[in-house]
């Protein structure tokens, strides 16, 4: 018998060494090397497709002009929220992998949309729940009553080989893996779930993927430190990276394209998880501003852009005396590290002595905020509480905050405005250098523009 062939794998990003390391030289982790059998029985164990018969098939170069191009043909669901995120619907063919951190709601979403594709054969393979569970599951779900005609299969197995063969039998037009990380494949010995069984599992399925045009979709769990656990390798091979996110304890749950190969990898959706399932919110600023009638300090409202959508979101600051020497500077759903840059700033350019204090922002809904258009609103929440003086619930504001204390233009402000004035906002703040080429007549709302942060104080609390 050949002798057992083992390699060590970080499980943390995937790297492989012959031998162990203290630590990994491609994350800088330390202590993540595991031994891994690699040994590849050479018995034939049905597969799909050998790969031999791709492998003599060689191919020649062709012109770029005369490759022949088709629009992919892409697969509607039901589901727009998920369409968008694709980019217009499922591409034939492509691999798709869904990750988010347990109980977060994925397999919810994938059985979902198992249950309302009518007219087309699902397969749906589970290696966590039972059948019965996850038939308990669907009949929860209230879109099943509604499409009782769908063809949806489920499949609870975990050898790749197995799943082949029920394939091939079935012939799904769509297929789910609920998860990538309980799959094993008989080539490889080591355990589920490790760097080189999750490799070798993917491999395959995309091998099936690209040579049967069956669309497959891939959860994923996530490690703390948020990556694909762990082999961050999978984004590499697969076409799409969706995130799947969102606070637990919050109801809302964002769908995030990391990775598009068909799309634009900036799109977002945005979902409510409810007692029957996922239901698709479409119009977010509505969920993300909290009904409150009067003003209160430490409030503002900005008009920021998620992927191509224009939404107004709620950022509340609350600054208090600090306690200890040390002060208190959290953030929740905006970059601590930008907050700490936005306090310097007012610290410096406008003399608030804030290093004395405790600043807490939150950004309501439990999103994460990376729009830089969020500044101006961050700044004037924390100069309201510290004040305590409310601004208006009619006011907003869209525009980022330079070192210098400049206020300085975002992109697509038209887009944002029409948002504010479509909500009934009276005034939005924005940038001096936005204002070029507006066409303010278009819109009721006040546009009021400033170059520099104080003029911003001076026309909020005087
Ligand atoms: P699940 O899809 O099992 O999460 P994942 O596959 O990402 O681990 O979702 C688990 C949570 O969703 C669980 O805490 C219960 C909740 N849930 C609802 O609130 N409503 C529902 O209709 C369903 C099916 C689940
Ligand atoms: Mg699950």
């Amino acid at each position: 018998m050949a002798k057992t062939k083992t390699a060590y794998f970080c499980q943390s990003c995937g790297y492989e060494s012959p031998k162990w390391l203290g630590k990994c030289p491609s994350c800088n982790q330390w202590n993540t090397f595991v031994e891994e059998v690699l040994e590849k029985s050479v018995a034939s164990v049905p597969d799909w497709k050998p790969a031999s018969t791709s492998l003599q098939r060689a191919t020649k170069p062709s012109h770029v002009k005369d490759i022949i191009f088709t629009e992919d043909h892409r697969l509607i669901t039901s589901d727009n929220e998920l369409n968008r995120v694709l980019g217009g619907g499922i591409v034939g063919g492509s691999l798709v992998l869904i990750g988010g951190e347990p109980g977060i709601g994925k397999s919810t979403l994938m059985l979902q949309l198992a249950l309302t594709l009518p007219g087309l054969k699902v397969l749906y393979v589970s290696g966590e729940e039972s059948d019965r569970q996850i038939k308990m599951r669907a009949e929860r779900l209230s879109s099943v009553s509604e499409n009782a005609a769908n063809d949806c299969y489920i499949l609870t197995e975990t050898s790749t080989q197995n799943i082949f063969k029920q394939i091939e039998a079935l012939e799904p037009d769509l297929v789910i893996i609920d998860s990538i990380q309980t799959l094993y494949s008989a080539h490889i010995e080591s355990t589920p779930g490790s760097v080189s069984q999750v490799r070798e599992c993917t491999a395959e399925l995309l091998r099936f993927a690209k040579e049967s045009s069956t669309p497959v979709f891939l959860i994923g769990h996530i490690t703390k430190d948020g990556m694909i656990a762990g082999p961050k390798i999978l984004e590499h091979m697969v076409d799409t990276v969706l995130q799947f996110e969102g606070d637990r304890h919050h109801v809302y749950r964002i769908l995030r394209a990391i990775k598009n190969r068909f799309g634009s990898a900036s799109e977002l959706g945005i979902y409510e998880m409810q007692g029957d399932g996922l239901r698709e919110v479409s119009n977010p600023s509505e969920i993300l501003l909290s009904q409150r009638d009067e003003s209160l300090s430490g409030i503002t409202v900005s008009a920021m852009l998620e992927g191509m959508r224009p939404m107004l979101i709620e950022t509340q600051a609350l600054v208090s005396s600090s306690a200890y020497g040390t002060p208190q500077r959290s953030a929740t759903g905006f970059d601590t590290k930008r907050m700490n840059m936005l306090l310097a700033v007012l610290e410096k350019r406008c003399g608030f002595r804030l290093s004395t204090h405790d600043v807490f922002l939150n950004i309501a809904g439990g999103l994460r905020v990376e729009d830089p258009a969020i500044d101006l609103s961050v700044i004037v929440s924390i100069i309201s509480s510290h004040e305590d003086i409310a601004v208006s619930s009619k006011t907003c504001f869209a525009a980022e905050v330079g070192l210098s204390g400049e206020i300085r233009a975002v992109n697509r402000i038209e887009q944002r405005i029409a948002e504010a004035d479509k909500l009934g906002f009276e005034q939005i703040y924005i940038s001096k250098y936005n204002s070029k080429g507006l066409d303010t007549s278009r819109y009721r709302i006040s546009i009021i523009t400033v170059a520099k942060v104080e003029e911003v104080f001076s026309l909020l609390f005087g």
